[in-house]
């Protein structure tokens, strides 16, 4: 487009603008109060959602309890989420944790929701609960049971027999969310139905019985708060539920081109889609792209860090605003971790997304420049009754520049303030822009700078420019120098305005009488002044490092750039009653510091509680009378005063040195964890597998059918065992079998106890037909017997509705002997001890799979291994294999700090082929193919490690060629120093070792 063109656009929607508001003068607002009538504390109407009657933005993240198993750590997340601003958490339940056994629920221990529900409300976090059935959230199964996979019915859809499955699981689920709802002062506020109920295998399609039936199941178990639902893209699908919304993942999954966005990225129709489909109910993204996930052989999460860095944020998120999204939920701002079998084959054991906070719960950059935009629309009331003004003609609005795109929303029922979103036409462009802005304001269009100077955009950046905005008793004309936040103290406006370093930008205030008197307090900013309009002293500065300037008695201006504006924590002490927490008003501003969780006032003394990774400058903005004193946990600070009121103080970090063991020179037993290739291992115990018909979609392709797909057996996870018992015909030359395990799986053969091969996997085949050559001819009539050791991933999702595609099999899909057509007398199959009636309840169903050592519990504490020889994973063995390794260490991490602890291990040069799991203290915390990574730092929660006493460590090593395999390093990596307040972690209380009965 030639820029006349685009300047003729820019005033078309100044123009549309003006018009629109005069007529907003005569016409009344028309307010669609809607609840569901089944309580009066959250409801909503077409701008936001209402808690209590009174506004609010819903700013939440995405967290799941189940990938955090350590009950105690759930309270240091929500503080850490609270303290962005943020207000809300969304969270899965995952059916198939909860009922791994049909009709047999577990909601005991880590499955307990119960503290995941306490934890929120103490931190003042709100809960959108999403209970499924379906979750999809690349764990397996997409949070389906195993035993689903057996399951007569097409899943996702009203058909009967899973209706009758779901039954149980959502009566409880629902009932104990509704126990936990606002309404009975808990933090649940809105309740999700299935997830992303759009897509649909055909012949099926939508089924609205089935989205009643839920509805009609959530109500019955006592849910009276809006129930939602996020359709996977703004299609208008289940829009049945009170408040309907949508998902949205715009810069996608490709990790491995951090640095590259699509030129069309930025999503433009959303406000169209919510209008087309939901226009009674607040703009809402239940899902918005807060990182990604990353699949095995991927680049790794740092990569999926910089893909949905603070550029990223600012611009899609802004763009978002631009669009008066009013509920805004980011998947995830915690991703934890895929311990055990949590994962479908599409990930690997860190789910860390890349998320603002890691997976060791350190927080990235990401989260500061969250921190900026939550706190800014947390004190900015007037963005919840906005209207896109110009949806369809952005391109070149307001600046005439065709290579910036402007969104103008306004707030339609104040009728006052207009925030200008400013970002790049071309979203991947790297160019910086200048410009002018000319926008509508009380005192008419204005051409911002008004003194002189032009506006920058560099590229990947947006901004939000402010004209009519209220700061406190502070008018501001225009601003175009972000707000990162505003409060007023003692009767004073204290507003941090923020651009990149070395930018120019302008902020006017109205006054009444006299120009008031602007004078830098601190800092070397330089100010230029003007008066625009008779009634607005324009300031225009540039914002690099930190200069405070007053402007008359009322009004305190910090001109701070970015890395200054990260800094600023906008928190508000405990108000009154069963909500205290969740408290917004009158905040008080600290600068400084890794992390300030809460702070409160006491008789004069403000109490500040926070974590620190290095020694902090703080600067604290608080009413004189309530911060007399200042304490930052727990001790007093030495405080200067400034001479503008407000309080300096540093506080060093207490960073005591730890010394962790050196796993290499530990003591390490070890054991053979292959018995059941050798000749006098007896699979007696092992269930046999002869069912010759199956409801699976896939059909067996095994001689006579037999059914030889581990989930109709009852195992569902970790590594599975078959044995193939034959008798020869002396023809056999070898034995092929197409397998499937899923992503990244691996299997290895063994005729009796000799190796015949291994597939040893890749990121491309999900089943692979191996060919295993026997060694020598077989003799005639003699009885053999065939070991397959595979991978189980996970299993699939089930995205598409009635596709079935969870129920993809894990096991052998078909086989046959070459050079004779031999039968196989008896298939016997094992996975996990117990299968469905796995044995650890405390670890849960998914933590043990089916290999020897974990059959027999070796992985557990309190196993007696003294018995065993000496030998170290890292001198490994070497000959195909299974392998068990045990040491045991202590820690003495003192308390007061946060030592996030990971299992590292080294690239692997060698080129032998291994898989290796991590248990710590029992729980497995780390599945490892050398070959395929790219993980190499499982980090292991304190609560799982005993920070103060013993811990055991096992791994397993499972060498899939003929030389063998051996760690090339396995240590224990410090990944953070940080002294911290958060909560005492208890230890997560799981089960030690016992003799198992019947074990095999
Ligand atoms: C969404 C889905 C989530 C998760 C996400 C990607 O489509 O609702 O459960 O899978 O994609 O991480």
């Amino acid at each position: 487009m030639r820029l006349a063109s685009v300047g003729a656009l820019a005033l078309a929607a100044l123009t549309a603008t003006s018009a629109r508001r005069s007529s907003q003068k005569v016409q009344a607002i028309n307010f669609k109060r809607a609840s569901t009538g089944l309580q009066d504390v959250v409801t909503w109407d077409e701008y936001s959602l209402k808690i209590n009657g009174e506004r609010v933005f819903i700013f939440s993240g995405e967290v799941h309890p189940y990938r955090m198993p350590v009950q105690s750590l759930h309270l240091d997340i929500f503080q850490k989420i609270k303290s962005l601003g943020f207000n809300a958490v969304s969270f899965y339940v995952f059916w198939g944790l909860h009922e791994p056994k049909r009709g047999h629920l577990d909601f005991t221990g880590f499955r307990d929701l119960q503290p995941f529900f306490d934890a929120a409300r103490e931190a003042g976090i709100y809960l959108i609960a999403r209970p499924g059935p379906y979750i999809n959230a690349e764990t397996t199964g997409g949070g389906f049971p195993g035993w689903g996979t057996y399951d007569r019915d097409l899943w996702r859809t009203e058909n009967a027999t899973y209706y009758d499955a779901w039954q149980g699981y959502m009566a409880e689920v629902g009932a104990q969310i509704a126990k936990n709802e606002i309404t009975k002062g808990g933090p649940v506020i809105l309740v999700q139905s299935e997830n992303e109920y759009t897509g649909f295998q055909s012949p099926y399609k939508e089924d609205r019985v089935y989205e009643q039936q839920l509805l009609d199941a959530l109500h019955k178990a006592g849910i009276t708060v809006p129930i939602t639902t996020n359709d996977a893209s703004p299609g208008g699908h289940y829009t049945s539920v009170d408040i309907w919304g949508y998902d949205s993942y715009p810069n996608g999954f490709d990790c491995s081109h951090p640095y590259t966005w699509g030129s069309n990225s930025v999503p433009e129709s959303f406000w169209a889609s919510h209008m087309r489909y939901s226009p009674n109910v607040p703009n809402s993204i239940y899902e918005f792209q807060g990182g990604a996930f990353d699949g095995w052989g991927g680049s790794g999460y740092d990569t999926c860090g910089i893909l949905t860095g603070p550029e990223f944020e600012r611009v899609f998120y802004k763009n978002n605003f631009a669009q008066s999204t009013a509920t805004l939920n980011l998947y995830m701002i915690y991703g934890g971790t895929n311990w055990a079998g949590t994962a479908h084959p599409g990930v690997y054991t860190s789910y860390d997304y890349g998320s603002a906070i890691a997976e060791d719960r350190t927080l990235r950059e990401k989260y500061y420049e969250l921190k900026l935009q939550a706190n800014f629309l947390k004190q900015s009331p007037a963005y919840l009754t906005t209207r896109p003004q110009n949806p369809n003609a952005i391109l070149g609005a307001y600046t005439g520049n065709s290579a910036l795109k402007t969104s103008f929303i306004f707030d339609v029922v104040g009728k006052k303030t207009g925030f200008f979103i400013v970002r790049q036409s071309d979203a991947n462009s790297a160019a910086a822009q200048t410009y002018k802005l000319t926008v509508p304001t009380t005192v008419g269009n204005l051409t911002l700078p008004t003194l002189g100077g032009s506006l920058t955009l560099t590229g990947k950046d947006s901004k939000i420019h402010v004209v009519d905005y209220e700061a406190g008793g502070t008018s501001i004309l225009y601003s175009t120098g972000e707000i990162a936040t505003w409060a007023t103290i003692d009767g004073r406006d204290v507003i941090v305005l923020y651009g990149n370093k070395g930018e120019l930008h302008e902020t006017a205030i109205k006054f009444t009488g006299t120009t008031p008197k602007v004078q830098t307090v601190s800092g070397s900013g330089q100010i230029k002044q003007g008066v625009v309009s008779q009634t607005n002293l324009a300031l225009q500065y540039t914002t690099t490092g930190q200069t405070v300037v007053s402007v008359g008695a009322k009004t305190l201006l910090y001109i701070v750039d970015r890395a200054n504006a990260y800094e600023f924590w906008s928190l508000s002490p405990p108000g009154q009653g069963a909500l205290a927490a969740y408290n917004t008003k009158n905040p008080i501003l600290v600068k400084g510091g890794y992390l300030i969780r809460s702070l409160s006032t006491s008789s004069g003394t403000l109490s500040l509680v926070g974590d620190l990774n290095s020694t902090a400058s703080f600067e604290i903005i608080a009413p004189a009378a309530d911060s007399k004193k200042v304490t930052f946990n727990g001790q007093s600070l030495s405080l200067k005063k400034t001479s503008y009121g407000t309080l300096l103080a540093t506080k060093s970090a207490q960073l005591p040195s730890v010394s962790v063991p050196d796993l290499k020179s530990l003591t390490w037993k070890t054991s053979n964890s292959l018995p059941e290739v050798s000749s006098s291992y007896s699979d007696a115990s092992w269930k046999t597998a002869n069912k010759t018909s199956t409801y699976n979609p896939t059909k067996p392709r095994t001689p006579g059918g037999v059914v030889l797909y581990a989930g109709e057996y009852g195992y569902h996870t970790g590594n599975i065992l078959w044995r193939a018992h034959f008798t020869a015909s002396g023809g056999e030359t070898a034995f092929s079998a197409h397998i499937q395990g899923g992503f990244a799986f691996g299997h290895s053969a063994w005729l009796g106890d000799a190796f015949i091969g291994s597939w040893e996997g890749d990121v491309t085949h999900e089943s692979y037909n191996s060919t295993f050559n026997f060694p020598a001819a077989l003799q005639k009539g003699k009885e053999y017997v065939i070991t397959i050791l595979q991978d189980h991933m996970g299993y699939e999702e089930d995205w598409i509705a009635a596709s079935e595609t969870f129920k993809g099999p894990r096991g052998i899909l078909a086989y046959s002997f070459v050079g004779a057509s031999t039968n196989v007398t008896t298939w016997k199959v094992t996975g996990n001890l117990g299968g469905e009636d796995y044995v650890d309840n405390s670890r849960g169903p998914l933590n043990e799979g089916g290999l020897y050592a974990e059959r027999q519990g070796w992985h557990l504490p309190g196993f007696d291994d003294s018995k065993w020889k000496n030998g170290r994973p890292t001198d490994g063995i070497s000959a195909p294999g299974v392998q068990f390794y045990r040491t045991a260490f202590d820690l003495n991490v003192p308390s007061g700090v946060d030592y996030p602890l990971a299992l590292a291990v080294s690239n692997s040069t060698v080129n032998t082929h291994y898989r290796a799991q991590f248990y710590v203290n029992g729980w497995q915390f780390g599945k490892y193919v050398n070959s395929i990574g790219p993980q190499k730092s499982f980090p292991v929660p304190q609560g799982i490690l005993n920070y103060q006493g013993k811990n055991t460590l096992a791994v397993s090593l499972w060498a899939q060629d003929k030389a063998g395999a051996k760690l090339n390093d396995l240590h224990l990596e410090v990944r953070a120093k940080i002294e911290s307040s958060m909560a005492k972690v208890v230890n997560q209380q799981a089960s030690s070792w016992t003799k198992r009965d019947g074990a095999y």
